[in-house]
């Protein structure tokens, strides 16, 4: 009781508080283009509320940075230059690119640094975002400021008559809140995120032509999942989800989203000229257990630092007004009824089936925290989790044994969902994605095909995207490698043997992924005259042998490499 009373002080404050403010038009972030993009990482001052100013960060500006329009089978290139005087990253969160163009926390960028990733665009038409990636110091960095958007376009989408006139008919929105302390300073510490905002613009309003209008919403918050919503409740349609274009467009008028997700959502304003509506999240319907309803954890006992007192947990607010007006000439009269094959993997193809257990790190009885394991380990730099040869299928059970939901996000491929508890997926969750919120002590089964990208040395991330769990090791990763066989062999991955020609010596040095192998030395007649078995790094004394031609023959893990030395 006491409690909602001092809510509803907080709230009436909040809401008197707004009233003064004012509302403020919707930033829409630049636009970059073309193939060649160039951003720079820097400090500045952002104005959330007037009369005040808190430090932020932004990407060739003071706060987020330049939505990047690429096109799928474009070869790109992008330079970022760190001018925030401290190590980070930039992660192309969702793209499908090699491990040393993917930004995670191996790939840094010194204060001073410009890093240079180059890559094709194989990803479907959806939207993507990018944002820093530095183990520890990811929250800190997203949250005073850095990221963006990415919009791939492909001909698929191309061919539909949907909006995509940025910022005429087709609208990013980067949903955040933020914990501003008393002196207006972002704190990316708190668990109060109090002030929520869009495209870093507090109690924001748009105005929006009287047509079908296209909005493209990331969930960029660190921690706070919203359930969206119309104020007068018409039916809006979800046409993509994280990583590609949904089967038809979805309707309805609820779409939770956590952190990290993306959906490209259709409203239909044909009807309503000259009236005001909000985007709204009605976060009293989240259930327990998420961050951002009322009980961050299952019961209600269960307590998270710093989570109370908040108005927006559990309450509705609103996160963009919206302020109809003429419809352009250039408008969409319908929505496609039919926007893409869907073709989820299949699980009867899969290679690996994998479980991953979410617990929390125990602390008191119904107090939570932000420290918590997957296969009860916590992140390490230096410990790959999974290698996973190229082209494997696999399913991922992802099993959450704790009181809260974390949104599950994998590097690298998109995946599908297969299941929630046993059973499918809601329609609009069948699509490609990249985040899936795992609920409370709920079970999801994903499948990912590992294709295309390989790199024996550097690992792509799996997390948690509640930034703070992240930071705090819920975390793990993986390398991509190519399988040996007998058909395909790769020499640089299994063995190198030198010099060649040899005179005495014969150095041979095996990869670390290859444990003992047999190997066995013959002679141009294919009689065998030396073998044993070794690991590692070892040499072979062939100074006795007679000048010629000999065949090394490897076995190792059920591969074979034969490699042609000659001796002088
Ligand atoms: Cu959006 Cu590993 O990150
Ligand atoms: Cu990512
Ligand atoms: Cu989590």
């Amino acid at each position: 009781m006491r409690r909602l009373r001092f809510k509803m002080l907080i709230i009436s404050l909040l809401f008197a508080g707004l009233e003064v403010y004012g509302q403020h038009p919707l930033m829409i972030p630049d636009t970059m283009s073309g193939t060649e993009f160039y951003l720079e990482l820097q400090h500045g001052t952002h104005s959330f509320l007037p009369g005040t100013s808190s430090a932020t960060m932004g990407a060739n500006g003071s706060i987020l940075g330049p939505t990047l329009i690429i096109n799928k089978g474009d070869s790109i290139h992008l330079s970022v230059k760190n001018s925030i005087g401290d190590t980070t990253t930039i992660h192309w969160h969702g793209l499908h690119v090699a491990p040393e163009n993917d930004g995670g926390p191996h790939t840094s960028i010194a204060p001073g640094e410009v890093w240079n990733p180059r890559f094709k665009v194989r990803d479907e038409a959806a939207t993507y975002w990018y944002h820093p990636h530095l183990h520890h110091r990811t929250n800190y960095h997203v949250t005073m400021g850095l990221s963006g958007l990415i919009l791939v376009r492909d001909s698929v989408e191309q061919s539909l008559n949907l909006p995509r006139a940025y910022g005429v008919d087709d609208f990013p929105l980067v949903l955040q809140t933020k914990h501003l302390d008393s002196l207006h300073q972002i704190d990316p510490n708190s668990n109060q995120d109090w002030l929520p905002m869009v495209n870093a613009t507090v109690d924001p309003v748009l105005e929006v032509p009287a047509q079908w209008v296209r909005f493209r919403v990331l969930n960029g918050s660190s921690q706070r999942s919203f359930n969206l919503g119309l104020s007068n409740q018409s039916l809006f349609y979800q046409i993509a989800s994280d990583a590609g274009l949904l089967e038809e467009p979805y309707p309805t008028n609820r779409l939770l989203l956590s952190p990290g997700e993306r959906a490209e959502l259709m409203i239909n304003f044909a009807t309503m000229q000259d009236s005001i509506l909000s985007l709204m999240s009605y976060a009293s319907e989240i259930p327990s257990g998420i961050f951002g309803a009322q009980n961050p954890g299952m019961n209600p006992n269960m307590a998270l630092d710093n989570y109370h007192p908040n108005p927006l947990n559990g309450a509705n607010f609103q996160m963009l007004q919206f302020q109809v007006v003429e419809s352009n000439n250039q408008a969409n009269t319908e929505l496609p009824a039919f926007l893409t094959e869907v073709e989820p993997h299949n699980p009867n193809q899969r290679d690996l089936k994998r479980v991953l257990e979410f617990s929390p790190m125990m602390m008191g009885m119904n107090q939570l925290n932000s420290h918590f394991l997957i296969n009860n380990q916590s992140f390490s730099m230096d410990v790959i989790n999974y290698e996973i040869p190229l082209n494997n299928m696999e399913t991922w059970t992802l099993r959450n044994n704790s009181a809260m939901a974390h949104p599950f996000h994998v590097h690298d491929v998109p995946f599908y969902i297969l299941s929630r508890n046993g059973a499918a997926p809601p329609i609009n969750e069948r699509g490609r994605k990249d985040v899936v919120l795992v609920y409370p002590m709920e079970e999801v089964e994903i499948i990912l095909h590992f294709i295309t990208h390989y790199n024996p040395d550097i690992p792509y991330m799996y997390h948690c995207h509640l930034l703070p769990h992240e930071d705090h090791g819920m975390m793990g990763q993986f390398i991509v490698y190519k399988p040996l066989s007998d058909e395909h062999i790769d020499a640089e991955s299994f063995s190198k043997v030198f010099p060649n020609p040899v005179q005495d010596r014969l150095h041979i040095e095996l990869s670390n992924r290859v444990g003992m192998v047999e190997w066995k030395l013959f002679d141009s007649r294919m009689l065998e005259i030396m073998q044993g078995a070794s690991s590692g790094a070892f040499d072979l004394q062939v100074g006795s042998l007679a000048p010629g031609v000999y065949a090394l023959r490897l076995e190792g893990e059920g591969a074979v490499q034969t490699h042609l030395v000659m001796v002088q």
